[in-house]
């Protein structure tokens, strides 16, 4: 499976790079509006843990998904044998076999890890399904367009990589990376969720494959942080950005 193959260095190379933690960050302010001592919550795509370490640190009863077990593995050693975390391994495209049911008071699905979903609509079906009502589900998906992305690569002349977001899928070996518009991931969810709110990450700031370009000049990195965050509390220019967060309240 293509992630286990990511997972020794995701961390290195993604998740503890200082954009990387910026952005999280933000994401962690949003969750921790939501988020009391006790609750349900399932974190889909769980990755090497961070998330779920975070929402266990602050009482919640978390469900760990992720299709990769060399990710969970991470996960585990992450977050150690004591604090009240579950651990599933399951895939988002055979849900009907492996799925938890829940109920669950909050869902994060974070830094893309709805994009590797074939189809949303048999997501948002089980997200229905397994969320209270009044339950809230976050998720940060990669756009359909990224504005940095595709400058940097048409000035690099990559016109492939610039656009290669613009059809909904790309190919990135044995991983298929799928792009959903605002539109798609809002009609899965409908109407069993309501949007509540929007807003970019990483509109200033770069996605991931240029994230050395803005830290290795610390004023650069300052300056476009704070644009970036100017961007993200407004919810302007969500179109732009690397990530779309998505906010939604299960009706
Ligand atoms: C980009 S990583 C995000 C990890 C984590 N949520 C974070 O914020 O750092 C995407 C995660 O989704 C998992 N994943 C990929 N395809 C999946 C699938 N079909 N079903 C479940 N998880 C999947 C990967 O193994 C990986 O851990």
């Amino acid at each position: 499976m293509g992630f286990d193959r990511l997972a020794s260095s995701y961390d290195t190379a993604f998740a503890e790079r200082p954009v990387a933690r910026i952005l999280r960050a933000r994401t962690h302010e949003r969750i921790a509006a939501q988020l009391t001592p006790g609750m349900r919550a399932l974190d889909i795509g769980c990755g090497t843990g961070i998330d779920a370490a975070w929402m266990a640190g602050r009482g919640a009863i978390v469900t760990a998904l992720d299709s990769s077990g060399a990710m969970l593995d991470r996960a585990r050693s992450r977050i150690g044998a004591q604090a009240p975390v579950t651990f599933v391994q399951a895939d988002l495209n055979a849900l009907r076999q492996s799925a938890p049911s829940g109920p669950y008071d909050l869902v994060l699905a974070n830094f893309g890890a709805l994009n590797a979903a074939s189809d949303l609509a048999t997501v948002g079906v089980w997200l229905a399904d397994c969320v209270r009502s009044g339950g809230w589900v976050g998720m940060a998906v990669m756009s359909r367009f990224c504005a940095w992305e595709t400058l940097w690569q048409a000035v690099h002349l990559h016109p492939r990589a610039a656009m290669r977001r613009w059809g909904g899928r790309a190919d990135f070996g044995r991983i298929t990376v799928f792009y959903p518009s605002q539109r798609a991931l809002v009609s899965a969810l409908t109407p069993a969720f309501r949007l509540e709110w929007r807003a970019g990450l990483g509109v200033f700031l770069p996605p991931s494959e240029m994230f050395g370009v803005v830290e290795a000049r610390p004023r650069l990195l300052a300056r476009v942080q704070q644009w970036d965050a100017t961007a993200w509390r407004s919810g302007r220019l969500a179109w732009a950005a690397d990530h779309l967060w998505l906010e939604f309240r299960r009706t």
